[in-house]
């Protein structure tokens, strides 16, 4: 009886001081807790633990949307004063979006004020707390488009300037039947890369029926 009373606090001796020993092991070997001064030089980990690598950067970097030198974003560079006006910036400026979308503070829905020049489509135009639940668009023809996912944020831009509302207008203005050649009538553009204008065929009525 007694004998194995003892033997069974030997037993626990044994494992305490096992318990303690694994507890103090990492004093005695520190495990490497880099601070930031310490860090790894990101080159010097393998592929697999590049975390501090941003997410897709080159594939943006190479992308139309970082083209700082295109047209599409220094087509105003010589304007006086050199801005985006209001028209424009929603599309052609980060400031813009993110002027459209109200993340600047101001009213969601439209541009407030002509964007400075300079910036191109970065990540926060795309990323931020306005796009990341943005479900509906909506489209120059005045239709919206709802129950979208993350497209939503492109068809915003790529959507196109005109819709058959305006070529309705341009012949009501030009006092003409639908079909009659009216000398007043012009070519409508509907601007660049209206992708979702065109995804969305007769539901955006980009195009005129
Ligand atoms: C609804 C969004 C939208 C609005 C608003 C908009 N644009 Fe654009 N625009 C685009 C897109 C998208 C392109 C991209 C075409 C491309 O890839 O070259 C573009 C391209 C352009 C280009 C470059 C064309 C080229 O040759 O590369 C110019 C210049 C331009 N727009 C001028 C304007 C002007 C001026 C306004 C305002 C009066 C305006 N845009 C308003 C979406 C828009
Ligand atoms: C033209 C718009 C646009 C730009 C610019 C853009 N992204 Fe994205 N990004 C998207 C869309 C759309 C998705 C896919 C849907 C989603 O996950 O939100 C996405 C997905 C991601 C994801 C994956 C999210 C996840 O949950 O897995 C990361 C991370 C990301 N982007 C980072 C970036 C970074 C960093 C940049 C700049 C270097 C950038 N994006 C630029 C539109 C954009
Ligand atoms: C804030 C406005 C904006 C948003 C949002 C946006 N784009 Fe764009 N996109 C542009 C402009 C402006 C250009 C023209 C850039 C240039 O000419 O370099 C462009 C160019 C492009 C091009 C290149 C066309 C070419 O010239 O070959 C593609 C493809 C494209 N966008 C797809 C997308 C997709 C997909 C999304 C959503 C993930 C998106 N865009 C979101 C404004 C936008």
């Amino acid at each position: 009886m007694r004998g194995t009373v003892w033997m069974g606090l030997g037993a626990l001796v044994v494992v305490a001081l096992l318990l303690m020993g694994a507890g103090c092991a990492p004093r005695a070997t520190p495990t490497p807790t880099a601070t930031p001064a310490e860090a790894t030089p990101v080159a010097a980990v393998t592929p697999e633990v590049r975390i501090r690598e941003v997410p897709f950067e080159q594939e943006w970097l190479s992308s139309a949307h970082a083209d700082a030198k295109a047209e599409a974003f220094r087509h105003w560079d010589q304007e006086s004063p050199p801005e985006i006006p209001v028209q424009c910036a929603k599309c052609h400026s980060a400031y813009g979006f993110l002027d459209f979308l109200g993340v600047d503070g101001s009213p969601a829905g439209a541009v407030d004020q002509p964007a400075a020049i300079g910036s191109v489509i970065d990540c926060v135009t795309c990323h931020n707390s306005a796009t990341q639940t943005m479900d509906r668009v909506t489209m120059p023809s005045g239709v919206e488009i709802a129950g979208l996912g993350p497209e939503a944020r492109c068809m915003q831009c790529h959507q196109g300037r005109a819709s058959s509302q305006d070529v309705e207008k341009a012949i009501q203005e030009a006092g003409v039947e639908v079909d009659q050649v009216g000398e007043k009538l012009s070519f409508i553009n509907i601007h660049y890369y209206a992708a979702a204008a065109i995804k969305y065929g007769t539901v955006a009525k980009g195009g005129y029926q």
